[in-house]
């Protein structure tokens, strides 16, 4: 399985709080089936996107956990006024790997006409954007029909795989499924953010997906998806019934 959303890098966010967490959670992930993650340090009010920086803590974590487990850097980027200008700007910095997927985490409080136009800008631009948990988002959680415009609007659609385990309430968990039934989702990830509570595991959501909607959805979601995402190709398995 290929997890394109973790916060694995020490020190950077409110993920990993040091090297040697960072290396428990390479264990934990490795142990559940993951050969390759994408580390997502969050860009937001919060914490400054430094890229440069990021990859050179990714490259000594490579280092040390050595090739049985691959490593490549993304950007948790909030979708707010500020990071849509710098996106807009130059996309580069804030992409998946050498590749033209971005992920995109939406507000909790609103959903202005402006966040589709400005997806449509970046789709324009050549940029794929992945839409991060919607059934954990606030505002979408109420309007699950907008995840759907989104989806036409050419992005995948992310959903977190402890959401499905019921990590975050019957909420997000019913969600997920509703958007399963609407073969609206692309791509499942850990969203991790350290080896216990929130870890780099994937595995009991893919049974779940693999159960409930076919081998072919849970293989694409977790590894075919995932797999074109890191090497910048299109999507293998993209759908979305209409809103
Ligand atoms: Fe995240």
């Amino acid at each position: 399985m290929i997890d394109v959303h973790c916060h694995l890098l020490p020190k950077v966010d409110d993920g990993s709080k040091s090297w040697e967490m960072s290396l428990e959670m390479c264990e934990v992930a490795k142990r559940d089936g993951v050969t390759h993650i994408v580390c997502t340090p969050h860009a937001n009010d919060e914490y400054r996107y430094d890229r440069a920086s990021h990859a050179k803590t990714l490259a000594e974590l490579q280092e040390k956990i050595g090739n049985g487990l691959k490593l490549s850097l993304g950007c948790d980027f909030h979708f707010s006024f500020d990071n849509i200008q710098a996106a807009i700007a130059d996309p580069k910095d804030f992409l998946i790997g050498e590749g033209d997927y971005l992920l995109v985490e939406l507000s909790d409080f609103a959903l202005s006409p402006a966040v589709f136009t400005a997806i449509e800008k970046l789709v324009a631009m050549g940029v794929h954007p992945i839409l991060t948990h919607p059934e954990r988002n606030m505002m979408l959680q109420r309007h699950a029909n907008d995840v759907l415009r989104f989806a036409q609007k050419g992005c995948a659609i992310q959903i977190t795989a402890n959401s499905l385990t019921g990590h975050w309430g019957e909420g997000p968990r019913k969600m997920c499924h509703w958007l399963l039934e609407q073969k609206a989702v692309h791509i499942i990830a850990s969203d991790a953010h350290d080896p216990k509570f929130r870890p780099p595991v994937m595995s009991q959501a893919r049974e779940i997906v693999a159960r409930t909607y076919g081998n072919e959805v849970a293989e694409a979601c977790t590894q075919g998806n995932p797999a074109a995402v890191v090497s910048g190709e299109p999507l293998p398995w993209f759908t979305a019934r209409r809103a």
